[in-house]
Formats: C-alpha cells, structure tokens, sequence
C-alpha cells in the first residue's frame, strides 16, 4: 500500500484525464496515435508493440530485457503449451488451424451474441471435445502457444457489428472512468502517465497493451494472461480485480487491442 502511494504521488497526477468525447471508434484511434506521437516522437510506432522497453529513459533496462529475451524464460511454458494445443488437437477447432488469426481477437460472435477471446475459445474448443476447461498458467501457456503463430500480424479488428460497436463503448468508458479506493482511470497512468518513473518502473503507454500477451513475468514466475495484468492494475488502486474472461475485462481488452491496431503482435514476451 505504501509502495503504491509512493508511486502515485511520484506521478504527480491530480486532475486526471476526461474521457475523449469522440462518438466513433476510427477517431478515437487518430486521437490516441496522435497523442503519443507528440508525446513520444522519437518512437517509431511498431516499437510500441514491446510494452514500456519502446519509451524513452528505458534504455537500461531495454538492454536487460534484450539480454533476456535471448534465452526467453516462457521456453518451457512455451513448449507445454505446444503439446497440449497438439495433444488435444485444438487446431481443429479454428480457422486456419489456428495459425495467423491471432491479430483478429477479440471478434463479435454473431450466434451467442457476445465478445469473444482466445481463451474462451480454448476453452470451448476443449469443452466440445468432453475436456475440462484450463485454468491460469496453463490457459496463459496454450494461449500464448496459439498466439505465437501470430507473431507479426498486425492487429486488425471488425467493429462493425453493432452488438461490437456496443462492447467497444462499454470498455472505453472503463478505460477512463476512475477506480479504486485510489480514484486511479487505466489512462491517468497509461496515457498522461505513461514514460513516467514509478517505483523503479516506467509506465508504458496504452498504445501497444496485450500485443505482448500472454507475457512472463518475473514477478509471477510463470506466463500469464492479460486478463491476468488487468487483475494486477485494479489491484494497485484498490479496485476489485475481476475474473478471466468478465464481460467487463473482455470489453476492455477489445478497447485495448483496437488502439493498438496495425501494430505487430509480439507475444509471448517477458515483462519484469
Ligand atoms: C497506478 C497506475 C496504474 C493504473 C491506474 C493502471 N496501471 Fe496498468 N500498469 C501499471 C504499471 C506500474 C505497470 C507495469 C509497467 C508497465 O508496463 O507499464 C502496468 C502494466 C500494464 C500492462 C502491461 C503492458 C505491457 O505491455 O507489458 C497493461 C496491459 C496494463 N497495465 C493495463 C492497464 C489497464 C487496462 C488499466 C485500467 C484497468 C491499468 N493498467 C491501470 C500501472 C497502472
């Protein structure tokens, strides 16, 4: 709790950000790019895909992650996460067998009329064939395992059902609403916020969230969802962590990933 305070205060945010008032999806994503360019212009944009290593003042710890990344610590993970998708025969479940679809989630499923991730996929993919639904490390793993036959696509979202269109409102207004016993928005440190130094880490921007999930982190000692990080940021501000998979997580995650549009998908990564 302490730790927390030290590093709100260090960001010195008090009035917060007003939720852009901008009434269709296309022009918030002009704003958000806009934003960061003038705030970043040194960044190239692709480089928004690896999380806060991109932002300027990160350099040595960019270098640290560089090291790491030479010899991920997912491998193993990684490879678990393989069997299992080739053990329970998941690629038959998806388009393409899964393989560079990645950059399409979360999509509108049209017949159960909700948004839909890669992990409720699994997960039903493995209820039809009489499995038991996974849990935490292991969904992360076969999540990861099945985005990283993604990697480099650019995230490419269709918001044009209006039950979509619905959805993407719903988790824009939670991006900007304030929080928390803290009173922290997922903007006031993701987007005023971001590049900021707090508590020996650096904010990354919200341009680029999840492109790199499902991550490791040293922190879980294991890979994990972005549902999972999301659980972690409510955490901090005091705020009721939701479920993998909660309407409201699923929401956001789309607001998330259609601001990061045409940025190539990185996961699975490390994070500290
Ligand atoms: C009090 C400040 C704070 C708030 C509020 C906050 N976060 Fe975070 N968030 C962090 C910190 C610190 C990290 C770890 C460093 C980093 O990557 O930004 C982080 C990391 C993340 C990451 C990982 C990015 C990556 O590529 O590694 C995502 C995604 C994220 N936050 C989303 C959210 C969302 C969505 C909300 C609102 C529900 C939110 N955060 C609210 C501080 C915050």
């Amino acid at each position: 709790m302490k730790k927390v305070l030290i590093l709100l205060a260090a960001l010195g945010i008090v009035g917060g950000v007003p939720l852009p008032a901008q009434a269709d999806p296309a022009a918030d994503l002009k704003e958000f790019r806009a934003f960061y360019k003038k705030r970043f212009p040194t960044v190239k944009f692709d480089e928004y895909s690896n999380g806060l290593y991109a932002l300027p003042g990160a350099e040595a710890r960019r270098a640290e992650w560089e090291l790491i990344m030479e010899f991920p610590p997912y491998e193993l993970a990684l490879e678990k996460g393989k069997q299992f998708w080739e053990k329970n025969k998941l690629a038959s479940c998806f388009r393409n067998g899964g393989k560079n679809i990645a950059q399409n989630y979360p999509y509108w499923d049209k017949k159960k009329k909700m948004v839909r991730t890669i992990e409720l996929d699994i997960n039903d993919c493995l209820k039809r064939k009489g499995k038991k639904p996974i849990k935490k490390g292991k969904l992360a793993a076969v999540t990861a395992y099945m985005k990283s036959m993604s990697r480099g696509q650019r995230v490419k979202l269709d918001l044009s059902a209006p039950g979509m269109r619905k959805a993407y409102e719903e988790g824009k207004k939670f991006y900007w609403a304030k929080r928390g016993q803290l009173n922290f928005a997922c903007a006031d440190c993701h987007v005023q916020g971001a590049g900021k130094f707090v508590g020996g880490n650096i904010l990354s921007a919200g341009l680029g969230h999840g492109v790199g999930f499902p991550a490791y982190r040293s922190k879980w000692g294991s890979l994990g969802t972005i549902h999972r990080r999301y659980r972690g940021c409510n955490k901090q501000v005091r705020a009721a962590p939701l479920k993998q998979d909660s309407r409201a997580y699923r929401h956001l995650e789309l607001y998330e990933t259609y601001m990061s549009t045409g940025l190539p998908l990185t996961a699975p990564s490390q994070r500290f």
